[in-house]
C-alpha cells in the first residue's frame, strides 16, 4: 500500500506540472471542484459549501493525497475503481487522460462534460456533471464508448466516485423488507467495505435503498452539521460501495450492480450510466432532505408542482371482491367525506381466467364482465355522478402461467432455455421480457388501450409484484444473456417514455409489493409511490421517517386504514391513524361502509383540514425534530411553507407508559421574530389545548417549544393508549 501511495504522490506531482485547468461546478450554495489538466488525469479537489473566488483560486491538492474523479482499473490495481474493462485484445488496463472539457447551459442547469481518452486505445469516457442553478443538486454520470474493432467487455461501470475526508463520518441509509420498508440505519464508517446493493431485478427499494447521507462531523444531527446526500437514479439493480482503506478518505462509488451483468460494448455504442445526484448541506440531515425534496418537486418527479388528490383505494376495503355496486358505494362514500378520487385495485379483469385471487390472469387486461357488467364505462359514469375522478390498478410487466397471454406468448417470459420457470406470487406469476420490443409494445398498449377507450381515467396504480427469479431472455442472443437486467430496465424506461409522451397529464403511482419502487429512476415517470403494503400507523411513522430522508411528502402515499390493522393486527384509534396519514399524501385504504358515522365525520373534517394544509405538506420544507429511532417515546416533525408564514407540526407518541417523561419538542424552520397563532387540527379532546388560538414568537417556539399534553382529555370510554397532535401555525401581525 505504501508503494502505491508513493506512486500516487509522484503521479500527482507530475500532474501539477501540467497546465491544470480547474473546473468549478457550482449550484447556488455548493461547489464541486475538479482539476482537469489536458493530457493528465481528471482529479477531484473539493465538494462542499460554495467557494469564494479567492478560495477557489488558491485551492490546491498539494499536501493531500489527490484522487482521480473517476478511477479506472489497471494502472493502480490495489485500489477500488469505478470502471474496469477488457479490451478486444485481452488487455485489462485503462489509463484515461483529459482531452478537453466543455460546458453548456440548459434550462436551469449548467452541464460540464470532461472528455477522457485512453492513452493508447480508442476508448473514451465522458464524465458529466449537471449543476442545477435553482437547487443545490449536482447530477453526475458517465458516457462510455470506444472505436476498437472488437467489442470491449465492461466488467465494472459505476456512475460516479466521490472521496469523502475521514473524520468521524457517519452513514445514514435505509433498509427493510416487504411491509417494513424505509427503516433508518445510522453507523460510523469503519475500515473495510460497506456495500449497499439490490439484485431483485424488478423492484429496488424493499431491502435497501440507492440513497445515502454522510454526516461529515460526527453523529448525524437533523438540523445542524455538514452532510452530503447521494441518490442513484436507477430503476434496476444497483450497488453502492464505501471503501475505507488506509488513506485519509472514504471512497464512495455508486452505479448499476454489475453482478451477472457484464456488458459487451460494441464499437461506437454509447453506454450511459445512470445519474448519481449529489447534494451538500450544512443544515444537517433535514437540510439535505430539503435539497432533495426541492429538486424532486422542481425537476424530477412527474407533476411535482401539482397538488395530489385525496383518494380512496379499494384494496384493503374489498381485496379481489370487485363489483359494480360495491365500487359505486365506495365512490359515494369517499365523495361524501370530501375525497377527490377513487382507485379500483386488483381483481377487475380476466375473461377466460378470472382474477379472483393472485394466481391467474395477469396479462389479460380485459374487464371481467361478470363482476362489472357495465364495464369501465359504468364506473366512470358512477364517478361522474359522485363528482370524483376514477383510477385503476394494473401490473403490466407481469403474467401468470394461468393466463391467455402466457398461452399465446410463452416465449415472452424471462427464463433460461431448458429450464422450468421458478414461479412467483400465487404460485404462477412470471416476469415478462421487457428487453424484447414486442413486449414493450404490448405493455405500452395496455395503457394506451385503456386511455384511448376511457380518456376519463385520471390515475393508474402501476404495480410490480415479483422479482426476476429466472435468468434468461429469449430475445437476447446467447452471448448477450448477461445484458438481461440492463435491457429489462432500458425497455421499462422506453415504455414509460412513450406513455408520458402521449399521456403527460395522467397521474401514475409506482407500487411494487408496497414500497419496492421508491427511487429517483422511476420518479420522472411517476407522480408518487406506495410507501408500504403495511398501513399500520405506528409502524408507518418509522417507515415514513426514513423515506422522508430522500423523498418529499407529495410523493409518499399514506392511507388511513382499518383497525385492527390488516398487517400488524394492531388496534390504533382513528385519530392517530389520521394524524399519521396526514403527514404524507393523504388517502384512504378502508371499507367506508364499515365505519361509524362518527368515524366518517372525523375523516370528513380531517380531509377538509388537509385541503387547507395540503400546499404546506406537499410543497413545503421538512424539519424533522424528534426521531422515533431515538426511542424517546415521541416522534415529531414539521413542514413550513416556503415563505415561513405557515407551518404544520406533527407529534405522535410512540409508546405509552404511565408517568413517563417525554421531551418538550423544539420547533424549527420558523422566522425567529415572526409571531404565529397556534390551532390544533383533528381535535378530539373535550377541552381545547391551553395554547389553542394563542400566539407565540418563532424564537420561543424554536428555543422552548410548546408543552404538549401526553394524553387526550376525552370521555372515559373513549380513552386509549395512543395520543397524537397536529398543530397548524399561521403568522399573525400583532398590533403593539
Ligand atoms: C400489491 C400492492 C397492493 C395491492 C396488491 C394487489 O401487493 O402493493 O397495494 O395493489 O398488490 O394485488
Amino acid at each position: 500500500m505504501k508503494k502505491q501511495f508513493y506512486l500516487l504522490a509522484v503521479l500527482s506531482l507530475f500532474c501539477t506540472a501540467l497546465p491544470a485547468q480547474k473546473l468549478n461546478i457550482s449550484t447556488p450554495n455548493t461547489s464541486l471542484v475538479l482539476e482537469a489538466p489536458q493530457g493528465g488525469e481528471l482529479k477531484f479537489l473539493y465538494y462542499g459549501n460554495k467557494l469564494s473566488a479567492s478560495d477557489l483560486n488558491d485551492l490546491t491538492n498539494s499536501g493531500n493525497a489527490s484522487f482521480s474523479a473517476y478511477p479506472v482499473y489497471g494502472m493502480n490495481c490495489p485500489s477500488e475503481t469505478a470502471l474496469s474493462v477488457k479490451h478486444g485484445d485481452g488487455n485489462m488496463s485503462l489509463q484515461m487522460e483529459v482531452v478537453k472539457s466543455e460546458t453548456k447551459n440548459e434550462d436551469k442547469a449548467v452541464i460540464t462534460t470532461v472528455h477522457l481518452k485512453d492513452k493508447v486505445y480508442p476508448f473514451y469516457v465522458d464524465v458529466c456533471y449537471k449543476a442545477y442553478q435553482d437547487v443545490d443538486i449536482i447530477e453526475t454520470w458517465t458516457e462510455i464508448k470506444h472505436e476498437e474493432k472488437k467489442p470491449v467487455v465492461l466488467n465494472q461501470f459505476s456512475s460516479a466516485y466521490l472521496p469523502i475526508r475521514r473524520g468521524n463520518v457517519w452513514l445514514s441509509s435505509l433498509y427493510g423488507s416487504w411491509a417494513n420498508e424505509g427503516r433508518l440505519a445510522q453507523e460510523p464508517l469503519e475500515p473495510g467495505m460497506k456495500v449497499i446493493k439490490n439484485k431483485d431485478g424488478v423492484r429496488n427499494s424493499h431491502t435497501a435503498h440507492a440513497e445515502v447521507m454522510f454526516s461529515l462531523d460526527g453523529q448525524p444531527r437533523e438540523n445542524t452539521g455538514s452532510t452530503i446526500g447521494a441518490a442513484l437514479c436507477y430503476t434496476g439493480n444497483y450497488k453502492l460501495r464505501i471503501d475505507t482503506d488506509d488513506s485519509e478518505y472514504h471512497h464512495f462509488f455508486a452505479g448499476i450492480n454489475e453482478d451477472n451483468s457484464t456488458y459487451n460494448l460494441k464499437k461506437s455504442e454509447v453506454f450511459r450510466t445512470p445519474e448519481l445526484a449529489l447534494t451538500y448541506s450544512d443544515e444537517g440531515l433535514s437540510g439535505t432532505s430539503r435539497n432533495f425534496h426541492r429538486w424532486a418537486r422542481l425537476h424530477k418527479l412527474a407533476h411535482g408542482n401539482v397538488e395530489r388528490k385525496i383518494l380512496l383505494n379499494s384494496w384493503e376495503g374489498v381485496y379481489f371482491d370487485i363489483n359494480q355496486a360495491g365500487m359505486d358505494q365506495m365512490m359515494g362514500d369517499i365523495a361524501s367525506m370530501g375525497g377527490e378520487l377513487f382507485v379500483m385495485d386488483d381483481g377487475w379483469f380476466g375473461d377466460k381466467y378470472k382474477r379472483n385471487s393472485d394466481n391467474s390472469s395477469l396479462g389479460d387486461w380485459v374487464v371481467d364482465t361478470t363482476k362489472l357488467p357495465d364495464g369501465i364505462e359504468g364506473l366512470l359514469r358512477d364517478a361522474k355522478k359522485h363528482n370524483i375522478k376514477f383510477g385503476i390498478w394494473i401490473e403490466p410487466e407481469m403474467s401468470n402461467t394461468t393466463s391467455e397471454l402466457y398461452e399465446k406468448h410463452p416465449e415472452w417470459i424471462l427464463k433460461a432455455p431448458q429450464r422450468d420457470p421458478v414461479l412467483g406470487r400465487g404460485g404462477t406469476q412470471v416476469v415478462l421480457d421487457l428487453g424484447n420490443p414486442a413486449v414493450q409494445d404490448f405493455i405500452f398498449k395496455i395503457v394506451d388501450d385503456l386511455m384511448t377507450k376511457y380518456p376519463k381515467i385520471d390515475y393508474i396504480k402501476w404495480d410490480a409484484n415479483m422479482a426476476i427469479m429466472n435468468h434468461g431472455s429469449n430475445y437476447l442472443t446467447a452471448d448477450n444473456q448477461s445484458h438481461m437486467y440492463i435491457e429489462f430496465h432500458r425497455g421499462f424506461e422506453k415504455v414509460c417514455q412513450r406513455i408520458r409522451e402521449k399521456y403527460p397529464d395522467l397521474t401514475i403511482q409506482a407500487c411494487a409489493s408496497g414500497g419496492g419502487r421508491a427511487n429517483y429512476g422511476y420518479l420522472p415517470y411517476f407522480d408518487e409511490f406506495w410507501v408500504s403494503d403495511n398501513t399500520d400507523a405506528l409502524q408507518r411513522i418509522y417507515m415514513q421517517w426514513g423515506t422522508s430522508y430522500f423523498f418529499p411528502a407529495i410523493a409518499m402515499a399514506s392511507h388511513i386504514s382499518a383497525a385492527p390493522n390488516h398487517q400488524t393486527f394492531r388496534t390504533i384509534p382513528l385519530k392517530y391513524r389520521i394524524d399519521v396519514a396526514m403527514s404524507g399524501r393523504l388517502g384512504m385504504e378502508i371499507q367506508p361502509k364499515n365505519m361509524t358515522d362518527e368515524e366518517k365525520e372525523l375523516c370528513k373534517k380531517a380531509i377538509a383540514d388537509y385541503k387547507m394544509i395540503r400546499p404546506i405538506v406537499q410543497f413545503g420544507d421538512i424539519y424533522r425534530l424528534v426521531s422515533p429511532y431515538d426511542r424517546l417515546g415521541v416522534a415529531s416533525l414539521m413542514y413550513t411553507s416556503e415563505a415561513k408564514d405557515k407551518a404544520v407540526f406533527y407529534w405522535w407518541r410512540t409508546e405509552h407508559f404511565v408517568n413517563e417523561h417525554l421531551p418538550r419538542v423544539k420547533m424549527a424552520g420558523l422566522k425567529a421574530d415572526a409571531v404565529y397563532r397556534v390551532r390544533e387540527l383533528n381535535r378530539i379532546d373535550n377541552e381545547p389545548l391551553p395554547f389553542e388560538d394563542k400566539s407565540f414568537s418563532g424564537s420561543y417556539l424554536m428555543t422552548n417549544g410548546l408543552e404538549i399534553p401526553y394524553n387526550h382529555k376525552v370521555d372515559y370510554h373513549k380513552q386509549n393508549d395512543y395520543s397524537s397532535r397536529i398543530l397548524y401555525l399561521e403568522e399573525v401581525t400583532i398590533s403593539k
